[in-house]
């Protein structure tokens, strides 16, 4: 008999990709999807721990599965992720109905744990061994990952896949608690890496997005062999039927010139850089133990524009870190106008309790004044972003269709239903278009019109004749 599994993901895309390789498992175990927590036997919750709002969510989706678990007792509830391994027993006690704990470096134990549970063996817990309860080599095989299995119906479309190359952090920012649930940095064995690459581009797989919380410190030691991130880049590069290839997130301290050379000379690499500063003041960096200064940030930033003038580079901020004062704020916003960013990711500080920064600095900024910062910021980025999209109107680019756009309308005409699409360019901006279902998966030439902060708005170019533009879908 199939059983129903209701999975709900949060976090970054390490989590989303592991949720697609626990679902892969359990479908092997005769597991069908269902978007209804009320009507599914085994309810999941992936989950992150970056910021304490993200944990909440959580706890309170648990909250309102109690009389569910009640009104059926066989029903399965289980916290995977992050947080799992974060609070590990905690999470019993807060909910004494879950029936399941895992931490992400132990997803591959979660077929055979949802089976001794509904074979009567109780409430069950896998975690890894935390940063400091053994041997370097012990630590690292406990955060073991199984990337193999991958399941495309839970990709977000089939053209797009999510590849993990490193494992784990070792920078300890000191805001951060990634280096401890996900435990220590390993870079997983190019020959792996590359075969299931393969197997994606076998599938129908288009683009490929190597992932790691510090993607270009990718190293990996064979014998005498050492391959770094550009070699890997280039091994990729050589796939038939992968078209794109992107990576997030970069270091910006291991951002070395052989990365840049290599995106710049080969031409699936997406013209895009997504390299967070967190913060403008160099105070700021330091009490955040980023291990970088302003001006090698500046330095990086340069040797990004020499070699690659036009790529797009984006950011992510933290606001309110402890002990932020104006002018280091003020700081930050001018180091937005310096690199006019394609885009940030603003953050406000959160507090995590076992991390350096909750140790060392209090938590002193108020919320008033994070949200206040959040808004200034975040204006100002939109403001550069709208600028910057202006220079695409009347230029024609490169978009692989992802799918139907969040707000699609569908239009009935004589020759068929028109949907609005979207999809990115080579330097990841979304476009929205009108198109067909046909088109989706496809790289099409898109003419823009129209732009805003986060969008571009342009018709599929369907042939040049002379120096006029054809389109369709006006
Ligand atoms: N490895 C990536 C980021 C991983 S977490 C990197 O080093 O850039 C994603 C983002 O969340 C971070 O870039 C940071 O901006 C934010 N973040 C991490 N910890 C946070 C915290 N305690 N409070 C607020 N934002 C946080
Ligand atoms: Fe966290 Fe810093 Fe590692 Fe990124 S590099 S995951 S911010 S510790
Ligand atoms: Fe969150 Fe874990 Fe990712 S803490 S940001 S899901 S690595």
């Amino acid at each position: 008999m199939t059983k129903k599994l209701y999975i709900e993901t949060v976090g970054c895309q390490m989590n989303v990709l592991d949720s697609e390789l626990v679902v892969a498992s359990l479908r092997k175990e005769g597991y069908e999807l269902t978007d209804s927590p009320q009507a599914a036997d085994t309810v999941l919750f992936n989950t992150c721990s970056v910021r304490q709002h993200a944990e909440d969510k959580i706890y309170s989706a648990l909250g309102r599965l109690k009389n569910a678990k009640q009104e059926n007792p066989d029903k399965i509830i289980g916290v995977l992720g992050c947080m799992a391994q974060k609070d590990q027993k905690l999470i019993f006690q807060r909910a004494p109905y879950v029936d399941l704990i895992v931490g992400p470096g132990q997803l591959h134990q979660v077929p055979q744990l949802i089976s001794e549970i509904a074979d009567g063996a109780g409430q069950q817990m896998e975690v890894s061994l935390g940063r400091k309860d053994g041997g370097r080599a012990e630590i690292e095989r406990s955060h073991e990952s199984f990337d193999p299995l991958r399941d495309p119906t839970m990709r977000p479309t089939p053209y797009q896949a999510y590849v993990r190359i490193v494992i784990g952090c070792d920078k300890f920012c000191t805001y951060c608690i990634v280096p401890s649930v996900r435990g220590p940095e390993q870079s997983r064995p190019p020959a792996q890496i590359l075969a299931e690459a393969r197997q994606l581009a076998s599938e129908g797989c288009k683009e490929i997005t190597l992932l790691g919380q510090t993607v270009n410190s990718y190293k990996f030691k064979e014998g005498e062999r050492t391959t770094r991130f550009s070699d890997l880049l280039n091994a990729v590069h050589e796939i038939p039927g992968i078209e794109r290839i992107k990576f997030v997130t970069n270091y910006p301290k291991d951002m070395t010139d052989d990365v840049l050379e290599t995106v710049r000379d080969l031409p699936k690499l997406a013209k895009y850089l997504h390299v967070p500063l967190q913060s403008g003041s160099d105070a700021v960096l330091d009490r955040m133990k980023r291990g970088y200064t302003t001006d090698d940030y500046r330095e990086m930033h340069d040797r990004i524009r020499e070699w690659l003038p036009r790529a797009a580079v984006s950011s992510d901020f933290i606001v309110g870190f402890c002990g932020e004062t104006e002018d280091e704020f003020q700081a930050t916003m001018d180091s937005v106008r310096e690199y006019r960013f394609k885009n940030s990711f603003i953050f406000k500080y959160s507090e995590r309790p076992g991390t350096k920064g909750a140790e060392r600095y209090p938590d002193d900024i108020t919320e008033e004044v994070k949200r206040e910062r959040n808004n200034r910021l975040l204006d100002l980025q939109n403001e550069i972003s709208e600028a910057d999209n202006q220079d695409f109107l009347g230029r024609e680019v490169e978009v692989l269709v992802e799918g139907p756009s969040k707000t699609a309308t569908r239009k009935d005409e004589a020759d068929g239903p028109v949907l609005q699409l979207t999809g990115r360019t080579m330097c990841d901006r979304i476009v929205v278009f009108e198109g067909n279902q046909r088109q989706i998966g496809e790289t099409l030439p898109i003419a823009i019109y129209d732009a805003n902060a986060h969008t571009l708005f342009g018709n599929v170019v369907t042939q040049h004749v002379g120096p006029e533009l054809f389109t369709l879908g006006v």
